[in-house]
């Protein structure tokens, strides 16, 4: 089963920082009936109830060993409100008088859709407990699987649902796992809103009485929610108290539902989502769920996004046969500066460009293939178009590779234009119900993945692509969501199976490549930030967070992407100015320290830089190559977060040896004489000395000194006071021997 995405490897790639980890334990106690799993700093507990029913007992920090870990066998509260809504239970099946969220609903072909999982047995193994529900008297059988990673205390859960029965069972919801938080009513839920070009807007409400629901019903993640929330007490601030964390691991349609139930607990519900879901399960046959990983951190909202951070770096992110993810390269993409005009002297030009500036990776992006002078045609016929390269791809590539850069190539494998020559051969390769019309999104249709034909064809294609041309790098894009997500031919039966099976097929491609061409990065965007999870996270190694790189605007979108996900796979560039977003005018500079935070792309058009931009730009490129590692592998603290009044950003990365830290502070506009607040740091090595200089090579303020120990940095602070809009400043910290 899809547990985790990479094995749990034990820790100790971050050697320095991290104390040795108390061995991680999953653990029976039979005589309470009590599961215990330890991690990092945390401990997860729950029990099989006197009725048999498996119950929520504890998730927060470690414990002591022989902590007791009681948990009250609970009743109904009165004749509205049976057992089945008082018990926190770790997998609710609808039945049994349950009205609060289920995990998991089923309708059997005799119309019984009464579902009531009692405990049956289990499995304790490393760090892992397997646990067999089945129903009070029906075959219906659902695994649950738990790991805790040792260094992070990060848990994942699944839930695997088999039919043991000689009829058909339909599923009609099935959720990964459900999480229950104690009574407490000063719960704030933290999440990710969006839509293209404007994506990860953080909200923060309370929790209160009712449920909120998180999803997507688009058959892909979506930007309008994320699948990451957190959540934290009333007390809890960037740096301090408790703040769980969690995310599913699944690219199609999701939801998540935080209801605070009758008794005042907060129960969170997550998987695949029951809109328009229907899965039969025939006799012998098994659903698998999506994962959902979830951590909790008592160093605030800060601390629990640095342990997902970690733990997506150490066990989500494609490792290439390395400790860690390897670096991202400093990039160049082309589709600012030519949108879908592509041709050999036209990339040759800025290939020669980009190669003065210290780019490491040169990305084609859109127009390079069938007919493809605009989106209204094209797609689906990944063959070189011969008026723009005359001579394939090969030359281009060839001297991209001379310029000492790798070759990166757009694609979006999963969609087809009308106006192409596949769909003219395979009309019925494409999504919809027979003998209505189809919605078209960019004037494109998204190919039926779940058919096992067009999934062949799509690997086929693409490791053809691969195959014949040296290519470092596929840029996958995405750029619309499902509509009348028919399979016609498919069983009526089976039909909405295409939520489940287009995904898998879709990871099942993606996988295939990357085994049958071991080297190939991948890039996940879905005209923007639309398909980022951690799902696909396991399978390409950056995503692209949104469309709009406006420097300003990335702050936010920036800081709503890191709450949850790494920088290690954020990708931002540098483009034009005024941004075709929004107009905003903003300096190159001020535009390189907001992308330098993540993988540091370009996406210019470099021929209208004159020599002043290219030596600006070299220099902060090479800058950029100095505290690269830090920010994708360090720890990110958000010393300062904008809100509407202060439009200000400090982010420190600290590496994970704290011999270097990368400060970056940012203003979208200043006032009067206002003297900006002292920045202190955190994370350094106290005793040691840490010189400190400008990222832009410029002169630091007096108020700074040259040099000086982690404890002054930390408690008398960085005094830099910026004047005017869209100013910024980066300074790094190194460590003197
Ligand atoms: C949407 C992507 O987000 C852009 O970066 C670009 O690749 C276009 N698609 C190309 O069509």
């Amino acid at each position: 089963m899809m547990w985790v995405l990479r094995a749990l490897c034990p820790m100790a790639v971050l050697p320095i920082l991290m104390p040795a980890p108390a061995a991680a334990q999953a653990s029976y106690d039979a005589a309470a009936r009590i599961f215990r799993l330890d991690g990092g700093d945390v401990t997860y507990a729950f029990k099989v109830n006197a009725t048999g029913i498996l119950q929520s007992v504890y998730w927060g920090r470690r414990l002591p060993d022989r902590a007791p870990l009681a948990a009250p066998e609970l009743s109904g509260l009165s004749g509205f409100d049976v057992a089945a809504n008082v018990v926190p239970q770790e997998y609710a099946g609808q039945g049994g008088g349950l009205y609060a969220e289920p995990a998991l609903k089923v309708t059997y072909a005799d119309g019984n859709r009464d579902l009531v999982l009692y405990y049956r047995s289990h499995e304790v193994r490393g760090d892992e407990v397997r646990v067999t529900l089945s129903d009070l008297d029906r075959p219906l059988f659902v695994t649950l699987t738990y790991r805790i990673d040792r260094s992070t205390g990060v848990i994942a859960r699944s839930a695997v649902i088999e039919n043991r029965g000689a009829t058909d069972v339909r599923v009609d919801q099935a959720a990964a796992a459900g999480y229950t938080l104690p009574v407490a009513y000063d719960y704030r839920l933290h999440y990710s809103t969006g839509r293209w070009a404007a994506e990860w807007t953080l909200q923060d409400r309370a929790l209160t009485a009712g449920s909120t629901v998180l999803e997507s019903r688009r058959g892909s993640t979506g930007s309008q929610n994320n699948p990451w929330f957190t959540i934290t007490r009333g007390d809890t601030t960037e740096e301090n108290g408790p703040a769980w964390i969690g995310a599913l691991a699944w690219s199609g349609s999701w939801r998540m539902t935080f209801d605070q139930d009758v008794t005042g607990r907060i129960r969170v519900t997550g998987g695949y989502n029951p809109f328009d879901f229907a899965y039969r399960l025939r006799p012998g046959a098994r659903l698998e769920t999506p994962t959902f990983f979830t951590g909790f951190s008592d160093r605030g909202r800060g601390g629990a996004s640095r342990l997902f951070h970690r733990f997506q770096r150490e066990h989500v992110l494609p490792h290439h046969g390395g400790d860690l993810p390897p670096l991202r390269k400093v990039l160049y993409n082309s589709w600012e500066a030519t949108e879908f005009k592509v041709d050999e002297a036209g990339q040759l030009a800025l290939a020669e460009r980009a190669a003065k500036l210290g780019v490491e990776r040169f990305v084609m992006d859109d127009g390079w293939f069938g007919q493809r002078n605009s989106d209204k045609a094209g797609l689906g016929d990944w063959t070189v178009n011969p008026a723009k390269f005359p001579r394939g791809l090969t030359p281009l590539i060839d001297r991209v590779k001379a310029l000492g850069m790798d070759f990166g190539l757009w694609v979006e494998p999963e969609m087809i234009n009308a106006d192409s020559d596949l769909y003219r051969a395979h009309p019925d390769w494409v999504m919809g119900f027979k003998e209505r019309p189809r919605t078209e999104g960019r004037n494109q249709l998204v190919l039926n993945l779940a058919r096992t034909d067009v999934r062949d064809h799509v690997l086929a294609v693409l490791d053809k692509l691969v195959s014949e041309n040296d290519i470092a790098f596929l840029k996958w894009d995405y750029n619309r969501n499902w509509s009348e997500p028919g399979w016609p031919d498919a069983d009526v039966a089976d039909q909405q199976t295409i939520y489940v099976a287009y995904v898998r097929n879709l990871y099942w491609i993606i996988d295939e490549l990357r085994k049958r061409h071991p080297g190939l990065e991948i890039e996940s965007c879905s005209g923007g930030g639309g398909r980022v999870d951690l799902g696909i996270m396991a399978r390409t190694d950056q995503v692209w967070p949104s469309d709009n790189t406006d420097p300003f605007d990335r702050m936010l979108i920036q800081d709503g992407f890191t709450q949850a996900y790494a920088p290690a796979a954020m990708m931002a560039w540098v483009t034009d100015s005024p941004n075709w977003v929004n107009r905003r005018q903003t300096t190159l500079s001020f535009r390189f320290l907001s992308a330098m935070q993540g993988g540091l792309g370009i996406g210019t058009n470099l021929n209208k830089w004159g020599d002043t931009e290219m030596a600006t730009a070299r220099y902060y490129v090479a800058s950029y190559k100095r505290v690269r590692e830090t920010v994708q592998r360090g720890d990110l603290y958000r010393l300062n977060r904008a809100n509407a009044a202060d439009q200000r950003w400090t982010n420190l990365y600290v590496a994970a040896d704290r011999s270097q830290a990368a400060l970056f502070t940012l203003v979208g506009s200043t006032n009067k004489l206002d003297v900006m607040p002292t920045i202190n740091l955190r994370g350094l090595d106290p005793d040691a000395q840490y010189r400190i200089e400008a990222m832009d090579g410029t002169a630091l303020p007096a108020t700074v000194p040259a040099r000086a120990s982690g404890a002054y940095w930390m408690n008398h602070g960085v005094d830099v006071t910026l004047r005017g809009d869209f100013q910024g400043m980066g300074m790094i910290l190194t460590r003197v021997r």
